[in-house]
Parts: C-alpha cells; structure tokens; sequence
C-alpha cells in the first residue's frame, strides 16, 4: 500500500517504517496517525514480516502530535473523538515486536510512540521530552504513565513539569532506551537487531513480548503464574522440540513458526 507520511520496507522479514512528514519534523497530525496504525495492521498480518523497525529521519523521530491540526480543538471535540485513544489501542495491540529506532527529536507523542513500540535503540543525537506543559496540556498517551514506569517517578515528573530534554545517554542511563549509538549507524544496529528477532520462533517473539508487557500490568505472583503458563504452553510448540534438538545437535535450529 502506498501512503502519504510514511515510506515501508519490507528486506529479510524486517519491516521498516519511516515516518515521513520532514516540514513539520514528522509531527503527528491525523493523516500520519491513521496510516502508521494501517501500515502496523499491514505488517502484522504479513507472512513476509517477523519483525518491524519505526524511525523518523536524523533531525526527528517525530517532534509530537501536530500543534496547527491541534490547536483550535474543542474539549467536546477531543473528548467525543476520543483523540489518540484508538492510535494507542492499535499500536499497543500489535503482536509481532517493534523496535523504534529513534535519531533527533522525540518528543511529546513521539516520545510516546517510541514508548509504545517495544525497545528503543537511539542514536547519540537522540533527544527525548515531554514539553506539552509548555502548550497548557499534559501528555496524552502515556508519557506521564509509561515513562514514570520506565524512568521512575523523580525523572518522568522533572521531564513532564520542566519540559526539559533527555540527552540519548541520560535516556540510557535512565532505563528508557536499551542501546545508544552513532547516529550513522542507528539503521545498522536497529536492522541487526531486527534479523536477530526475525530468526526466531515468531511464536516464541510473541510469546516474549507478552509476557514482558504483561508485567506492567500485573501483580508479581499474578505476572509470574502467566509466564509459567506461556512457558509451559511453549512445549506444545513443534518450535520448542526443533530448538533444543538443535541444541543438543550443535546445529542451528530451523524454526517454522508452528
Ligand atoms: C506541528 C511542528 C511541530 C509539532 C515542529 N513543527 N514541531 N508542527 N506540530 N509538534 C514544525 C514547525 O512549526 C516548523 O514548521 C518545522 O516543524 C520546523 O520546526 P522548527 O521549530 O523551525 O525547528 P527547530 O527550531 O529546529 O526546533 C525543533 C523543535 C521545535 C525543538 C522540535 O520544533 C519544537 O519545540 N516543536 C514542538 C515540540 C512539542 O511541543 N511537542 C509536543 C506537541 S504536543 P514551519 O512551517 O514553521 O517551518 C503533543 C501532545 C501529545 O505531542 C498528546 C498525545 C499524542
């Protein structure tokens, strides 16, 4: 499908979606939204697709949602669209992984978006905030609640009530993204990633991200019981029997996704 905002790759089972709005330095506005959520679906339901990156370009990852289409909203308008809401639903209901490779601005809903795939890896020029206090709002999706859950309170409240920037390395040392890199080679290291995932038990990736998102949810005992069950589900897979006979055969395992 082709789109509007967004350029998609698809080499090696790894899908690469590059959002493309560089005038407004790939801010959210609805068309982007709506095609990012269509091209997740798209990929998702891909035979060829086992794992997807999303990026901007070097100056962006995307520096929020869009202020102009935002600005002369109505409360009765944003409250009866329920605005971003079904964007978060979407995205969060994605079941193959996500990385987000994030170079330059990542801000407000980008932030949040990165937050939403399932690891960040960012490039050295990387800058990660939550200013939408500076525009009289608060974040709208997630970036008081996920990024308190990946950063701790002191920092995800100094991030949402200053506004300030997140340098890449303090985004690291933070707990935010899991890699930092040259800028040069954030689409190398990303891609490596990527056909890492892509090697896997598809079923096994699922399971995976799963039970990791489930422990944001849930109690310990109750995040526990479900990634004994997942696990102990994973012997039912034909994946489970092929990876440690691969093993004990000191040959690499040739996983069918079943
Ligand atoms: C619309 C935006 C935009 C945005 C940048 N632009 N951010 N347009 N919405 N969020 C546009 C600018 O208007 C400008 O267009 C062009 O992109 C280049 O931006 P500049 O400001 O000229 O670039 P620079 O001086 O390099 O500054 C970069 C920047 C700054 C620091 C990222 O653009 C900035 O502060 N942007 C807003 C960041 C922000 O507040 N984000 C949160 C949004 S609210 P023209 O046409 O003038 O050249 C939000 C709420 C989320 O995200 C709620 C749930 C999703």
């Amino acid at each position: 499908m082709a789109f509007e905002t967004l350029n998609v790759d698809i080499q090696d089972h790894v899908c690469t979606i590059k959002l493309n709005r560089p005038e407004a330095l790939n801010a959210l506005n609805s068309v982007l939204v709506r095609e990012l959520c269509e091209a997740l679906e798209e990929a998702d339901a891909s035979d060829k697709v086992r794992c997807i990156i999303l990026t901007g370009s070097e100056k962006a990852f995307a520096a929020g949602a869009d202020i102009k289409e935002m600005s002369e909203l109505t409360y009765v308008e944003v409250f009866a669209s329920n605005l971003f809401a079904s964007a978060n639903d979407r995205i969060a209901a994605i079941r193959k992984p996500i990385i987000a490779a994030v170079a330059g601005y990542a801000l407000g809903g980008g932030c949040e978006l990165a937050m939403l795939c399932d690891f960040i890896i960012a490039a050295d020029n990387a800058k990660f905030g939550q200013p939408e206090i500076n525009l009289g709002v608060t974040a709208g999706i997630g970036g008081t609640q996920r990024l308190t859950r990946f950063v701790g309170k002191s920092k995800s409240m100094d991030m949402n009530l200053t506004g300030r920037f997140m340098t890449a390395e303090e985004a690291e040392r933070s707990g935010l993204v899991s890699r930092v890199v040259p800028a040069k080679k954030l689409m190398e290291e990303a891609t490596g990633a990527a056909q890492k995932i892509a090697e896997k038990s598809l079923l096994t990736a699922m399971a995976v991200k799963e039970a990791v998102n489930r422990s944001y949810e849930l109690p310990l005992n109750e995040g526990l019981l479900f990634e004994r069950r997942v696990f102990h589900s994973m012997f039912a897979t034909e994946d489970q029997k092929e990876g440690m006979a691969a093993f004990l055969e000191k040959r690499e395992a040739q996983f069918r996704d079943k």
